[in-house]
């Protein structure tokens, strides 16, 4: 009896003790390159520093394909995750199903609509009610360069396709391979979000990859997209196939190549490499793409645990949210805050462009959701056109004919 008292007095001391959240939140995401899991880490202290504890479930594979994958199969067993990393289009997927928790309570606390741009809120919100957390804007028309392979080579700072495709041709001819890339289907794509923007502009690029306009799909821009994508796969070293793409990356940081297009999860990479943008690297805009902006925002969505939303769920959220965190995340991450009252004080000149590039582009019309990365078409609409685009890429057709199979694949998955 005695005994069973002071067990008792002593579980009841525990949970005293315990932190005001003693349930780990378990967390899928497919941050697991470097540079993705440095920023991560800044997630994870920020979250223990409250008790809060982390729960990995970490998916490999860019663009997210393999873990919508893992979390599907998830949800059908009835075992959710509690937050999970998600794109665009399949926030509102999850959310239309109605397995997404309401956190309208701590965005009215938090004053969330007045400081997240709208062009996140639109993959945020399900009539009405905010159902995930946005914890970035990534865009994917970026260049990145290795510096002295440009310096040593004579090559300035390509803003023309013409320019680039001298700039590729002048680091071919000095034996350095021109461009790294990693051979998968969501790197293609990626790509090809800053390649079609560059041949056809703002309008095609709407028309095209939004609002699917079969004109815009099987026109001559597109064939001349296809075309410049020709051109890239002849530059690519022989070893691209399958590749991760910060892989890709490194070979750039290492001065193996020249170029490579990538979001700006990249800039991740260089960091986490001790490298230096300006000294060691160069970021800019895809050769064409200057005023444009195609981008992805990566969101905590918040699975239903049964009713309400659960107190390490609010937490989370908030965190997320929270201006401190923003900057100190997004820092590390390449990508910028997804509130508009962030001071850039902190960020490199990458990050500061990308700051300054993305109001910009926001204000001027000329910001637009990434293709590659569920910001413009649902899931089946962007795996078609993948699965295009790679095919392309491949060698398996001419670009006429890739035009015509676009056409065709983006018509079937609608
Ligand atoms: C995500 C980034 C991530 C990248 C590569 C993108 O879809 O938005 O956060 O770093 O994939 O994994």
């Amino acid at each position: 009896m005695m005994m069973k008292t002071l067990k008792a007095s002593v579980a009841g001391l525990a949970l005293c003790a315990a932190p005001a959240f003693a349930e780990d939140v378990e967390v899928l995401h497919w941050w697991t390159s470097g540079g993705e899991a440095a920023a991560l880490n800044v997630l994870k202290q920020d979250l223990e520093g409250q008790g809060i504890g982390w729960m990995d479930m970490p998916v490999a594979g860019g663009g997210g394909e393999q873990a919508m994958t893992v979390l599907r199969a998830r949800v059908t067993a009835g075992d959710a995750p509690t937050a999970v990393q998600m794109l665009g289009f399949d926030i509102l997927d999850w959310g239309n199903q109605g397995a997404l928790a309401n956190l309208n309570a701590v965005a009215a606390q938090e004053g969330w609509d007045a400081v997240v741009p709208a062009a996140l809120q639109e993959f945020a919100k399900v009539d009405g009610k905010w159902v995930s957390a946005p914890v970035n804007v990534h865009s994917t028309n970026w260049v990145w360069a290795n510096k002295s392979v440009l310096d040593a080579n004579g090559i300035a700072v390509p803003t023309t396709w013409e320019e680039f495709t001298a700039a590729v041709e002048t680091l071919s001819a000095a034996g350095v391979t021109p461009i790294a890339h990693g051979g998968q289907a969501w790197q293609e794509a990626t790509v090809f979000d800053a390649v079609a923007m560059s041949a056809g502009g703002p309008d095609f690029y709407k028309s095209a990859f939004i609002d699917l306009d079969a004109e815009a799909l099987g026109s001559d821009t597109m064939k001349e997209a296809f075309d410049r994508m020709a051109f890239i796969r002849a530059n690519v070293d022989d070893n691209f196939s399958g590749r991760d793409w910060n892989l890709a990356t490194a070979m750039v940081i290492n001065g193996e190549a020249g170029f490579q297009m990538m979001g700006d999860w990249a800039k991740g990479e260089f960091l986490n490499a001790g490298k230096v943008p300006g000294q060691d690297f160069l970021c800019f805009r895809f050769p064409g793409t200057v005023e444009q902006v195609t981008f992805n925002a990566d969101q905590f969505a918040m699975f239903d645990q049964g009713g309400t939303v659960s107190d390490q769920q609010a937490a989370l959220a908030s965190s997320i949210l929270s201006p401190s965190f923003q900057s100190a995340f997004n820092v590390v991450k390449g990508s910028v805050p997804a509130r508009t009252d962030v001071s850039d004080a902190d960020f490199d000149d990458c990050g500061k462009q990308g700051m300054k590039d993305l109001a910009a582009a926001a204000s001027s019309g000329n910001l637009f959701g990434s293709m590659a990365h569920g910001h413009a078409n649902p899931a089946a609409v962007k795996n078609a056109m993948y699965d295009v685009i790679t095919a392309h890429f491949n060698g398996e057709y001419d670009s006429a004919t890739a035009v015509e199979e676009l056409v065709s694949a983006v018509e079937i998955a609608q």
